[in-house]
């Protein structure tokens, strides 16, 4: 059982028809609520890049703050939001994108990376990829080197992930 994915997969359960017909849901609370599968699934994280020389951990409004920021503290290291429009009170620099169900827009504090800085970017889940390609622009804009994007669930079938890996980042993925 000790880190392995079929243990996380098994525990994020499928809603049908949410938020809208057609849309299979894919739901990390059973996941989370349980102590044992959240452990398995930061540490899966974490020792995947404990040697990575990261300097910081972005993670994506609101599932990826969940996941992001508990690997941040295990790593020892900062952690910055990538929050939907509107949310942020300092200067901000923003993306919009499309999702499987409308569109979208985050934004990240100016001021939140360095340039040159080492940054994971991490959220639940890889549908379209429009969110973490927005979040990887955002951060690339800030001068960031995105070292990986992170996700808990990849759905192939909705070709985020190859549009992500086309951009040229690299994206690391639990299950499908
Ligand atoms: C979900 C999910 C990802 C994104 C993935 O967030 O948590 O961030 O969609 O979809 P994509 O690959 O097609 O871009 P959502 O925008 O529903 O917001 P939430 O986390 O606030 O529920
Ligand atoms: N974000 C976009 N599509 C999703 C899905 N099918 N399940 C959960 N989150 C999502």
């Amino acid at each position: 059982m000790f880190l392995d994915p079929n243990y996380i997969r098994d525990r994020i359960r499928t809603v049908p028809d949410w938020p809208e017909p057609g849309v299979q849901f894919r739901d990390i609370t059973p996941l989370l609520q349980d102590p044992r599968s959240f452990r398995v699934l930061i540490e899966l994280f974490v020792y995947r890049y404990m040697n990575q020389r990261l300097d910081l951990i972005a993670g994506i409004d609101a599932r990826g703050f969940i996941v992001g920021s508990v690997i941040a503290h295990e790593l020892n290291l900062g952690f910055v939001p990538v929050r939907k429009k509107g949310k942020l009170p300092f200067d901000t620099i923003a993306e919009q994108y499309a999702l499987e169900y409308g569109t979208s827009t985050v934004e990240m504090h100016a001021d939140s990376v360095r340039p040159g800085q080492r940054v994971l970017l991490v959220d639940d889940l890889v549908a379209t990829g429009g969110t973490m390609l927005a979040g990887s622009k955002l951060l690339q804009r800030l001068g960031a080197n995105v070292v990986e994007a992170a996700a808990v669930v990849d759905l192939p079938a909705l070709g985020g992930s190859k549009a992500v890996r086309a951009s040229g980042l690299s994206l690391y993925t639990v299950c499908e």
